[in-house]
C-alpha cells in the first residue's frame, strides 16, 4: 500500500499501511461483485426476470455508493486508492462471471455465495483492524459494510424456492 501522506491521527505508518491493504482487497471484491450484479441484471432469463432485474439494479446502485466510501476511506487514512480494473482484479478474491445467459435461481445462488464470502472476510478484517491495528474508525465503517452484505444475502435468500 502506497502511503505518501504523513498523518498525526494516533496510528503509525505501519498500522495505516496494513489497514489500507485490507481496504484495497475489500475494494477489489466490491468491484467484482458490482460487475457480476450488472451482468446478471442484463443476462437474466426466466419467469422472475422483471423482479430480479429491478432488484439487482437497486443492489448495484447501493454497492456503487459503498465502493466510493471504501476508496475514500483509503484516502482518509493517508493511502492511495487502487484505480484501475486490473488492480481491482488482482486484489479481489471473488471469482468473476463471464457474460452469459443465466437463470434467476442460479444468479441468486451465486450472489448469496459472494455476499457470504464478503461477510466472512469482513468479520476477519474487523477484528484484525480493531485488535492488531487499533483503527476504530475503519473498523466501524466495515461493520456497516458487513451489515449491508447480511441484508443483501437475507433478501436474496427470500427469492430461493
Ligand atoms: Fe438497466
Amino acid at each position: 500500500m502506497n502511503m505518501p501522506e504523513e498523518l498525526n491521527i494516533g496510528l503509525s505508518n505501519e498500522q495505516r499501511e496494513s489497514v489500507g491493504t485490507i481496504l484495497s482487497k475489500i475494494l477489489g471484491n466490491q468491484h467484482v461483485l458490482y460487475m457480476k450484479m450488472r451482468n446478471y441484471h442484463w443476462n437474466l432469463t426466466g419467469p422472475r426476470f422483471h423482479t430480479l432485474h429491478e432488484f439487482y439494479e437497486k443492489e448495484y446502485d447501493a454497492l456503487a455508493k459503498a465502493i466510493d466510501e471504501t476508496a475514500e476511506r483509503v484516502r482518509m487514512i493517508g493511502g492511495v486508492s487502487p484505480g484501475s480494473m486490473g488492480e481491482m482484479l488482482q486484489l479481489a478474491t471473488l471469482d468473476e462471471a463471464e457474460g452469459a445467459l443465466i437463470d434467476g435461481s442460479d444468479s441468486i445462488k451465486a450472489l448469496v455465495d459472494d455476499h457470504e464470502a464478503c461477510i466472512r472476510d469482513l468479520r476477519g478484517a474487523i477484528s484484525t483492524i480493531e485488535e492488531d491495528y487499533r483503527d476504530v474508525g475503519t473498523a466501524d465503517f466495515l461493520v456497516e459494510l458487513l451489515q449491508a452484505h447480511e441484508q443483501s444475502a437475507w433478501m436474496l435468500r427470500s427469492f430461493m424456492s
